[in-house]
């Protein structure tokens, strides 16, 4: 299916359309100007030797290896350091190169261990490789003059393993580290042979700042830093290539197997996301898709307070529709719903929500994209006509100023966060708005222009006062309004009113009416700026308000439509915009279609057989409701665990316990499970066959690494749900469900998993307009036609800090957990992030009485949990933080029933609550605050992480 080892070419790529031509050992050859000798010497088939030099990496000239000869040039140039000329004429071997790259082996390997046969890179070591290459047949200083061979092995990082006897200074890691990661974890130490590489200052890896990319152990030709489950298991004999269910960043990897188990995970060079880079999460912590918490078995149980017993698929799918169906006759066909995930594939997601509309027989579908990114959803379609980010992540090599709001790049989306500070050592300007100094602020060699420090829920107040100056500035790109927008006359006469000016937001929002004006003068003068947002825009009361402001602001200043700019959303789960895609919203048919349109109604009518209803169905935060007024009956959760991660738990809780039947599709038994009926096993994304879409709009090809260990693909099990139900739905194999979505999606025609496999990915629209997909929206007209500005008012959130909760509580990610925890828990990730943590200020410390690592008690008018503090200065004085990755700290317990207007996506970001040291020092006001209410379950109240 793929190559385990992909062709490495030396040195990178020089795109561009001039070409020079040269010969190399005789053969003519045409390259782009810029190219190394190495690589065009590759690209004719010949390749020089060579140890220090990788195409990932720009060349370093250190080896003295890949040594060449050049007609009428003196000496023996190193060809990956060499760039091409015209009419040049290279000869790779000769007599002389053949003694020089042996004598430079020779010392090498006179300072490295001769056990090859039981080195873990026996077979993938390309320092061997090269000593068959030269033909070394001896080596003349023998192995016992002074060496390295002592050195002592660092084995603190749980995933490889740092073994300085087998170095051989190469620097790939290095650079690595630096160039493509960022971290600049790694230095060479000492000089001539007391060189040595080392982490942090001369730390163990673990404890140095090393974020466990993996980038050094890829570019390691030798066994110095090596899995350890490659030294465990053995190299891998073949690989699948397939796609991460991690991020919205969707890199595609090399899952590596040796027989049936998967020794390493290896980024593809190809993937047209990540190129060959990955994060911590993807690269290594696949280990619990096979952990022994991984239910396979479907389980039954009368009531929830029943012990689970096991059933066989046919009892349990029996049971579901029977069930289902009952509820129904008894109730009403409205009394039940679904909620697909995104953690599934497009394929997956289809299905269900076609189980929905066509068995169910109404639109009660949701998914877990209403917690994060509806808002996206509504307001790029509002303004731009499209619910989709605007480019590819390419594009941010072009961009001149990049807008980071609401997004911590470095831990939410690590990959496209290492090509951003790529782009900005280049010396793009960065403009950060966050309550938080998050890392991108001041990270090695990448420094912010301006950070924004606004308070929490004043967003649109902040994008009010930029468009403000914008328009009353002069800085409108009055050519591209006036060609592509409409309703520029009344936004503009709306921003520039007093109310909405830098000084008249400067107190609502806490930014100095001067750095209101700077970042808007920077952002328009551009001349190419980009806006990268994440959850903390949407998840507000004015989440919608603010994507359609953003909108706004690149409208005016002409930032759309052409590569380097763009708003563009980082979306959070793997399949987050694939699963709005296939129709998970009630509202929605699949590629955004409104369900009251007759005619896309016809079209899933003729083919499925079904009365689709033209109204929308129940919303997440709508079924809970109606659970809770006895409307609502039934739900099936697949892939989403809404106990722990929706807002106001307890509500929630409350809403599911009220369900007859609740059944929960999911790999772990997870806080939801606490509350069904029936469990069915999921399929991880090892067993996946499918796609997955990333946040740029790109459709990944999902393959299966091994066949489902539950027996089932997800999409079989909805398909026979719906038989039991009445419905015939079935499909031969997954390729067939993509036919169907691409005959019936309009952006999606083009799709097929032969397209796919052919070009590796696509980005939709893929039709018959863009055959190969489409890399940049709204290049020459928007979608809609014209861009479309909307009046954005600011409107303050109702939740305000208090006397009795003087604090604002805002959420997040960090880069070794991802979201509720259930995959990345359960593996060795633990070691970076075990428990959730509070920053708070100093100050705010301080005046409550708490120290560093002190127990709290974390309230707020819904709920209370405790959590070890942290004093952190990056936060805003009065605003403290947290993740939610562990159900034991419960953050959601804490957060509110507030949503934005638009879409009910929940407030996470904004909840006012109040920090007391948990036990001796909380007043007794405070302690009451923090008890938990009666419709509390248990789950994260004031339980200790001892
Ligand atoms: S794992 Fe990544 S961050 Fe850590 S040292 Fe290697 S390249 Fe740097
Ligand atoms: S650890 Fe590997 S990549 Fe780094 S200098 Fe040594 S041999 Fe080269
Ligand atoms: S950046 Fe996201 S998609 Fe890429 S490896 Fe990390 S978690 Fe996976
Ligand atoms: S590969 Fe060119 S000097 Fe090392």
């Amino acid at each position: 299916m793929s190559l385990l080892k992909e062709p490495d070419l030396g040195t990178p790529a020089r795109p561009g359309a001039a070409t020079v031509d040269l010969e190399i050992d005789g053969q003519r050859v045409s390259v782009p100007e810029g190219t190394s000798v190495m690589r065009a010497a590759a690209l004719a088939g010949v390749d020089v030797p060579k140890l220090c030099a990788t195409d990932s990496l720009e060349s370093f000239g250190s080896c003295r290896l890949c040594l060449v000869e050049v007609d009428g040039v003196k000496g023996t140039p190193a060809s990956c350091t060499l760039s091409v000329s015209a009419g040049m004429s290279v000869h790779t071997q000769s007599d002389k190169l053949a003694r020089l790259r042996r004598g430079v082996m020779e010392l090498y390997i006179s300072d490295h261990p001769l056990d090859c046969l039981t080195c873990p890179a026996n077979g993938d070591c390309e320092l061997q490789d090269m000593a068959g290459v030269v033909g070394l047949r001896e080596v003349r200083y023998g192995y016992d003059g002074a060496n390295h061979l002592d050195a002592p092995k660092d084995t603190s990082n749980p995933y490889f393993e740092f073994d300085p006897s087998k170095c051989i200074a190469c620097s790939r890691c290095v650079r690595a580290c630096g160039e493509v990661q960022g971290t600049f974890a790694l230095t060479i130490s000492g000089r001539g042979f007391a060189s040595h590489v080392s982490a942090g200052a001369e730390e163990p890896f673990l404890e140095s700042e090393c974020v466990s990319c993996g980038a050094c152990v890829q570019a390691c030709p030798t066994s110095t830093l090596q899995e350890k489950s490659v030294v465990d298991l053995g190299m891998p004999t073949r690989s699948v290539l397939t796609t991460c269910a991690y991020c919205g960043v969707g890199c595609s990897f090399k899952a590596e197997l040796r027989g049936d188990e998967v020794v390493r995970m290896v980024p593809a060079k190809t993937g047209g996301a990540n190129e060959g880079h990955s994060c911590v999460k993807g690269r290594f912590a696949f280990g619990y898709a096979s952990h022994p918490d991984r239910v396979l078995t479907p389980l039954m149980r009368e009531s929830i307070d029943q012990e689970w017993r096991e059933a066989s698929w046919d009892e349990a799918i029996g049971f579901v529709g029977r069930r289902f169906r009952e509820l129904q006759a008894a109730h009403g066909p409205g009394v039940i719903g679904g909620i697909t995930s995104s953690r599934t594939t497009n394929e997956e997601v289809y299905v269900v929500q076609r189980m929905v509309r066509a068995a169910f027989g109404n639109n009660n579908v949701d998914t877990c994209a209403r917690v994060c990114h509806s808002p996206t959803g509504y307001g790029l379609k509002q303004t731009f006509g499209t619910s989709a980010g605007t480019q590819d992540f390419r594009s941010v090599d072009d961009a001149d100023v990049m807008v980071v709001i609401g997004a911590n790049p470095t831990d939410g989306h690590p990959v496209f966060a290492s090509r951003m500070k790529r782009r900005l050592r280049e010396g793009a300007s960065l403009i950060v708005i966050d309550p938080r100094r998050i890392d991108l602020v001041r990270t090695p060699h990448v420094e912010a222009a301006q950070h924004l420090q606004l308070a929490p829920g004043t967003n649109v107040a902040v994008v009010n006062a930029m468009a403000h100056t914008v328009v009353t500035e002069g800085l409108v790109d009055a050519d591209f309004v006036a060609e592509r927008c409409e309703g520029y006359v009344e936004w503009a006469e709306f921003v520039a009113r007093a109310e909405n000016s830098p000084e008249a937001l400067a107190e609502v929002s806490g930014v100095p009416a001067e750095q209101l004006r700077a970042a808007a003068r920077t952002y328009a003068a551009g001349p190419n700026s980009a806006i990268y947002y994440g959850l903390g825009v949407t998840e507000h009361s004015q989440g919608s308000t603010m994507v359609m402001g953003m909108a706004n602001l690149a409208m005016a200043t002409g930032n759309i439509g052409r590569r380097g700019v763009g708003v563009n959303p980082l979306r959070g789960q793997n399949n987050v915009q694939g699963s709005c895609d296939m129709g998970s919203f009630p509202h929605e048919l699949p590629g955004y279609r409104h369900v009251s349109d007759a005619s896309v109604r016809a079209v899933y009518d003729e083919l499925w057989g079904s009365t689709i209803l033209a109204e929308p169905g129940l919303r997440i935060p709508n079924m809970f409701d109606a659970a809770l007024d006895g409307s609502f009956r039934g739900l099936f959760v697949q892939g989403e665990d809404v106990a722990q991660s929706d807002p106001n738990t307890q509500h929630v809780t409350a809403a599911l316990s009220a369900l007859d039947l609740l059944v929960v599709q999911d790999l772990f038994l997870n806080e939801t499970a606490k509350y069904a009926h029936v469990f069915l096993p999921g399929t991880s994304f090892l067993e996946k066959d499918g796609t997955f879409t990333n946040a740029e709009r790109r459709i990944n090809r999902v393959r299966p690494v091994m066949p489902p260990r539950t027996g089932k693909h997800e999409w079989q099990v909805a398909c026979e749900i719906a038989q039991v139900m009445g419905y015939d739905m079935s499909y031969d194999d997954t390729s067939q469900i993509m036919d169907e979505i691409a005959a019936t999606t309009p952006t999606f025609t083009g799709v097929s998993f032969d397209l796919l496999d052919k070009v590796g990915s696509v980005q939709w629209p893929c039709n018959a307009e863009h055959p190969l997909g489409t890399e940049i929206m709204h290049e020459g007209t928007f979608t809609r036609g014209r861009g479309h500005f909307v009046q954005t008012p600011y409107v303050a959130t109702t939740e305000r800090s208090t006397r009795r909760y003087p604090l604002i509580l805002t959420t997040g990610r960090i880069l070794s957990q991802y979201n509720v925890g259930a995959q990345t828990r359960r593996t060795a990730n633990v070691a970076w992030h075990p428990e959730d943590i509070l920053e708070i200020h100093p100050h705010d410390a301080e005046d409550r009485g708490i120290e560093d690592g002190d127990l709290v008690t974390l309230s707020s008018r819904v709920g209370a949990t405790t959590l070890h503090a942290r004093l952190a200065d990056r936060m805003p004085v009065g605003v403290v933080y947290t993740t939610f990755h562990h159900p034991v700290s419960g953050a959601n317990v804490v957060t509110t029933e507030n949503s934005d207007w638009a879409t009910n996506c929940p407030e996470y970001k904004v909840t006012a609550v109040q920090v007391a040291r948990a036990r001796s020092t909380a007043t007794d006001e405070e302690v009451e605050a923090a008890q938990p209410t009666d419709a509390q379950s248990g789950v994260g109240v004031l339980r200790s992480h001892a």
